[in-house]
C-alpha cells in the first residue's frame, strides 16, 4: 500500500544589493532587497532517508548544483533538525551564476521548504537561523566563499523594503528592513544582465582572492571597504529624505570604487553603467560579487526604455550579445507556498 505523500512547495527569491558591496565579509554593511525572480522547491518526505533531486534548469551532466541541496540538508541536521529523507523538485527564474544570487534563492527555497514540512512557523528568529544554515552549507559544504548577505535577503526580504545589514558581529548580523518607495515616486529599478557568467566557488578565483587581501590589510581593497560603508550610510539617509538624486550618485561612486579600487569589474559593466548614466539614469553600479554578472541601474520610470535602448546599442556597436534587462522590485522574502496535496 502506498500512503500518499504530501508535497509542500516553498519559493525563495533571489537578490539585488543596492549598494554595499563586498563588505558582508568585512564586518561592513550592505542595503540588498529580494526580487520577483525566484526558485521553488516542491518537496516530499521519504522513507528510505534517501535525498533524490531533479531540476528543470540545471545544466546536464552537472551534478555540483546538488551539493547547495545536500550542503542544507545536512547543515539543518546539524542544527537539530529531524529532517528526513526527500524528493526535491526545484524550478527557477533567477539566472544560474548570473549575480542575482541563484545560489541563495536554490538552498533557501530549500530550507523554507524543509520547515514547512516539519511544520516550524518562520517568524524573523528562524529566519535569520535559516539564513545563517544557508550560509554554511554554501561556505562549508560547496566551498564557496561568500558572506551571508544573500541569503538574509532572501529569507529576510520585504515587499516594498531593502534590508539593512550590519556584519560588525558577522555570526550574529543585526538587520533593519527599510522602506524602499522607488516606484511611489516614479523611478524604476532595471537589472541588466552582461552575460558575462562568474564562478564565486572557485578557490582561486578573485572573489577568494579578495576576500584574502583585505584580511592582510590591502590598503586599496580596505579602502573600498571604508568608503563603502561610508557610501551605504549616507545612502540609507538619502532614501529617508528621498533624495533620489543623492542615491544615485552614491551608487555611481560605489560603481567606480569597486572597478578602481577593488578591481572586481569587466568592460561589460563599466560600459553599462557609464551608457546607463549617460542615458539620464540617476545612478549605475554593479551588483553582486562583480566579474561578470548584473547592474542595477535607478531611472526615472519613463526614461527606463531609453536607458535599456542605448545599452543595447552599446553592445551592438562592440558585437557583445545582448543583455537581457528585467524591471525589479523589492519583494517578498522566503515564503512556503503550500502544504499538503
Ligand atoms: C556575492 C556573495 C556575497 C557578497 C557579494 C559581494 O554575492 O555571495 O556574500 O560578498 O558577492 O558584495
Amino acid at each position: 500500500m502506498h500512503l500518499p505523500r504530501p508535497a509542500v512547495v516553498a519559493r525563495a527569491p533571489g537578490r539585488v544589493n543596492l549598494i554595499g558591496e563586498h563588505t558582508d565579509y568585512n564586518r561592513g554593511l550592505c542595503l540588498p532587497f529580494a526580487i520577483q525572480l525566484a526558485t521553488t522547491a516542491t518537496i516530499r518526505p521519504r522513507t528510505d532517508g534517501r535525498l533524490r533531486i531533479t531540476s528543470a534548469e540545471a545544466p546536464a551532466g552537472d551534478a555540483h548544483w546538488q551539493e547547495y541541496v545536500v550542503g542544507v540538508v545536512v547543515e539543518l541536521r546539524r542544527a537539530g533538525w529531524d529532517v528526513p529523507g526527500l524528493d526535491v523538485v526545484l524550478a527557477s527564474t533567477v539566472p544560474l551564476g548570473g549575480g542575482l544570487s541563484s545560489s541563495a534563492a536554490l538552498e533557501c527555497a530549500v530550507a523554507t521548504g524543509v520547515a514547512g514540512l516539519l511544520r516550524i512557523p518562520l517568524d524573523d528568529g528562524r529566519r535569520r537561523t535559516l539564513a545563517e544554515v544557508c550560509r554554511r552549507a554554501e561556505t562549508d559544504h560547496v566551498g564557496a566563499p561568500t558572506g551571508g548577505m544573500d541569503q538574509l535577503a532572501s529569507m529576510l526580504g520585504a515587499a516594498g523594503h531593502a534590508l539593512l545589514v550590519d556584519f560588525a558581529d558577522p555570526h550574529t548580523p543585526a538587520t533593519r528592513r527599510v522602506p524602499l518607495p522607488v516606484a511611489d515616486d516614479g523611478l524604476a529599478l532595471l537589472v541588466t544582465d552582461t552575460r558575462v557568467r562568474h564562478a564565486l566557488a572557485d578557490g582561486d578565483g578573485g572573489y577568494a582572492q579578495r576576500r584574502r587581501e583585505c584580511e592582510a590589510g590591502d590598503p586599496r581593497r580596505t579602502r573600498h571597504v571604508r568608503t563603502e560603508n561610508d557610501r551605504v550610510g549616507a545612502a540609507v539617509e538619502a532614501i529617508a529624505a528621498r533624495a533620489w538624486g543623492r542615491l544615485g550618485a552614491l551608487m555611481t561612486a560605489s560603481h567606480a570604487s569597486l572597478r578602481d579600487d577593488y578591481e572586481v569589474s569587466v568592460p561589460q559593466l563599466d560600459l553599462i553603467v557609464e551608457t546607463a548614466t549617460g542615458a539620464g539614469a540617476l545612478g549605475s553600479r554593479m551588483t553582486g560579487g562583480g566579474f561578470g554578472g548584473c547592474t542595477v541601474t535607478l531611472v526615472a520610470a519613463d526614461r527606463a526604455d531609453v536607458v535599456r535602448e542605448a545599452v543595447d546599442a552599446a553592445y551592438a556597436a562592440r558585437d557583445w550579445a545582448t543583455p537581457v534587462h528585467h524591471l525589479v522590485e523589492p519583494g517578498p522574502g522566503a515564503e512556503v507556498l503550500s502544504v499538503g496535496g
